[in-house]
């Protein structure tokens, strides 16, 4: 048996959480790999909406295992924010999530600094979530990092080291460091939180789980154009968001890998700065925004619009070996009369279809236009009744893209999917 991989292609939000929550009945485990509270996954069903930022979305469904796994960064706090709100509605969670002891801590002062550093960026700032992610995975990258498992021995001391370390660069940045106090108490309740959970050695767990044949999916966070090396560099997150990032976010061998489920919206979003080839900055992009409800579900922030990149997806499918495609939001194109596909970039007159090194204001995209299907989609429920020129539209992705789209997603609800035959 071969653990599945569910990630996105595009900038984050695609619908991950979505996908998981209506694939989990055909799986026993859905462990997280990479990633943290930076991640807000949505799930929709019986008229109720829940957002996610560390619990995986396989919660919802049955007695399933979640599994947060050593790849991924937790802060205590949110955590037992978000356990706290989920318990309300699901019941306890303790017997079915379980977290791996080598996912790193978020401290307190890792807020704090990743204030600090965008503050310090002035007009280059990346856009972060603000939750601490850049300086926790740094502290890890630089063997500074406080993990899961540390938390059972001389944990006050562990601590206090690394806290000392970060008071002393924020002293240097001149940064106000008197929000700590109030933010300490709420962590160090969210630690004993924690202390309530199976902390094991999620590596461990789920190659025992693989060799009894048990099927696994690896819930991926952000986008593929958000991946530390592949992204769009240096305005990305801090962690391997490609399909590789579950081989080392789980602690599983490539050959252990089978399907790969890459997610992509019918358009394009982003939050925070960087480039976006098909950004629109007219009214399509504030009809997208606004039919889309395009805003952060962590921050709140709106996000950017465009058109549909087949250039930055074909290199996305490419980097992950993505084996199905899974297409989301097509209902919000609903009214569109017509619809654009960037199939190239033109740089000083030249065509290209690589995703290129840099992406500045020399780079235009190159279009195909095609008739919008005009039809209300959110109600469809089988593949035959979809409109002509919305399967046209479907063919048209498979053939540039070359991989087959399995899933079409027509609203926010668990209901609105269509699985392909
Ligand atoms: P994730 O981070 O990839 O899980 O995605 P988010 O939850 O941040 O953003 C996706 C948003 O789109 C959420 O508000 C979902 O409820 C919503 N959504 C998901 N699929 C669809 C769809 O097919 N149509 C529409 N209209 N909304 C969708
Ligand atoms: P999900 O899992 C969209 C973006 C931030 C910022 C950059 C770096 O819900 O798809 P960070 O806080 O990670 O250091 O911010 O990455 N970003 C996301 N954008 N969806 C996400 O997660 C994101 N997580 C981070 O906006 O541009
Ligand atoms: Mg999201």
């Amino acid at each position: 048996m071969k653990i599945d991989v569910l990630l996105g292609l595009q900038w984050g939000d695609e619908g991950k959480g979505k996908i998981v929550d209506v694939l989990t009945p055909d799986y026993e485990i859905i462990a997280r790999f990479q990633g943290g509270p930076n991640a807000g996954h949505t799930l929709e069903f019986e008229g109720k909406k829940y957002i996610l930022r560390s619990v995986p979305s396989g919660i919802f469904q049955g007695n399933k295992v979640n599994i947060i796994g050593n790849g991924v960064v937790l802060d205590p706090a949110l955590f037992k924010a978000e356990i706290e709100a989920l318990e309300l509605s699901v019941g306890s969670l303790n017997h079915r999530l379980l977290v791996s002891k080598k996912a790193h801590l978020i401290m307190p002062t890792h807020r704090l600094l990743d204030a600090c550093y965008e503050a310090a960026k002035g007009d280059s700032k990346i856009g972060t979530t603000g939750k601490g992610i850049g300086p926790t995975y740094t502290d890890k990258i630089s063997r500074n990092g406080l993990r899961v498992g540390d938390i059972l021995h001389n944990f006050e001391e562990k601590y206090n080291i690394a806290k000392d370390k970060h008071i002393h660069i924020l002293n240097q940045y001149g940064f106000d460091t008197s929000a700590l106090d109030n933010i300490e108490k709420e962590w160090f309740d969210g630690i004993a939180k924690l202390k309530e959970f199976t902390l094991i050695d999620s590596e461990h767990y789920i190659n025992d789980a693989i060799k009894q044949g048990k099927k696994i999916l690896a819930e991926g966070a952000q986008g593929t154009m958000l991946d530390i090396d592949f992204g769009s560099y240096p305005f990305v997150t801090s962690s391997n968001t490609i399909a590789a990032g579950a081989c080392t976010g789980l602690g599983v061998a490539p050959r252990n890998v089978g399907e790969v489920y890459g997610i992509f919206k019918a358009y394009c979003t982003r939050v925070g700065s960087g480039p976006f080839p098909t950004e629109l900055f007219d009214k399509t992009g504030d009809k997208l925004r606004e039919y889309g409800f395009e805003f952060g579900s962590v921050t709140g922030r709106p996000r950017r619009c465009g058109w549909i990149d087949l250039v930055a997806l074909r290199y996305a499918i490419l980097i992950d070996g993505v084996t199905r495609l899974i297409m989301m939001k097509s209902d919000v194109l609903d009214t569109f009369e017509t619809i654009k596909a960037c199939v190239a970039y033109e740089v000083d007159g030249q065509k290209i279809t690589d995703f290129p090194f840099e992406v500045d204001d020399n780079l235009k995209p190159v279009y195909v236009e095609m008739k919008g299907w005009q039809t209300d989609m959110s109600k469809t429920l089988e593949e035959d009744r979809l409109p002509k020129e919305f399967s046209d539209y479907i063919a048209f992705l498979e053939k540039e893209l070359g991989v087959p789209i399995h899933i079409v997603s027509l609203g926010p609800d668990r209901e609105q999917t269509i699985i392909r035959k």
